[in-house]
């Protein structure tokens, strides 16, 4: 075993701010754990259990890195979110424009979806942040991963989104690209990016950025290409 894998980490967490009832909804599921992140502590090898209701280990948060704080490119910021951004956020998630190829929320589920963004971005630097526009200080979307479950395995996905004002400048290979370098100090190993057939902006983003198509996939009856990328050196 390398150094790189003796240093891959299960991570789990529990968090659930707003103490609703748990649930395997994939924005309301208190978040599991993933090999292949780094920590300065000694790492801890914890067993698989995605969604498991007897998550109550500790944590070997990735936020002890202390790489909680923002990124700042030439034009963006990329940062954690706060509770000051719910508003933003939520209004977002239910606007048909800035959901396209997804599919606008309800408010309920709006606000479940960014308790989720809040509880990732605890523990996993690279979780889906928000995207700042530094010459405005407006939030103009997001990018970062989350957990989706591929071929019934929980992989790290990555995801971008924009609002359509703020689409066709390279914002979201500026932003990525920036938060992938970030990634790359914390995780070995392997992300995905699921997108569909007729999405070709962010299938250009996801090539930007160094993605490779594996194959098309099924996600609820519906096709996805799906696209790899290892980072950080190691794959596990
Ligand atoms: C996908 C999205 C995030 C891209 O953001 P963006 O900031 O416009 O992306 P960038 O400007 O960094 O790059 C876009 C690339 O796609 C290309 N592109 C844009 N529209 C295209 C189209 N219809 N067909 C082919 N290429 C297209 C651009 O030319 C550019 O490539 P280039 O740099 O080689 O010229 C944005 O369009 C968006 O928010 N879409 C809606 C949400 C979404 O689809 N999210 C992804 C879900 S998988």
């Amino acid at each position: 075993m390398s150094d790189a894998d003796s240093a891959a980490a299960l991570v789990l967490i529990t968090a659930n701010p707003r103490g609703v009832p748990e649930s395997r909804d994939r924005h309301h599921t208190p978040v599991a754990q993933t090999a292949g992140f780094r920590t300065r502590e000694t790492m801890r090898v914890l067993p698989w259990r995605y969604g498991s209701e007897n998550a109550t280990w500790a944590v070997e948060e990735v936020a002890a890195v202390g790489l909680k704080e923002g990124i700042v490119t030439p034009r963006l910021e990329v940062r954690p979110p706060t509770e000051a951004d719910r508003v933003r956020f939520t209004e977002l998630f239910c606007d048909d424009a800035f959901m396209v190829f997804s599919g606008k929320l309800t408010e309920e589920a709006a606000h479940r979806r960014f308790d989720h963004m809040l509880a990732m971005c605890e523990v996993v630097p690279f979780a889906k942040q928000p995207i700042l526009e530094r010459a405005s200080g407006v939030v103009v979307g997001y990018t970062g991963v989350d957990y989706f479950t591929v071929e019934h395995e929980a992989r790290l996905e990555w995801g971008y989104r924009l609002v359509p004002e703020s689409r066709g400048m390279g914002y979201a290979t500026e932003a990525s690209q920036a938060l992938l370098a970030r990634a790359a100090e914390t995780f070995s190993g392997e992300l995905v990016a699921m997108i569909d057939p007729n999405n070709h902006a962010s299938e250009r983003v996801c090539r930007k950025l160094g993605f490779a198509f594996l194959k098309r996939v099924s996600v609820e009856g519906d096709v996805r290409n799906l696209h790899t990328l290892v980072i950080g050196g190691t794959a596990q």
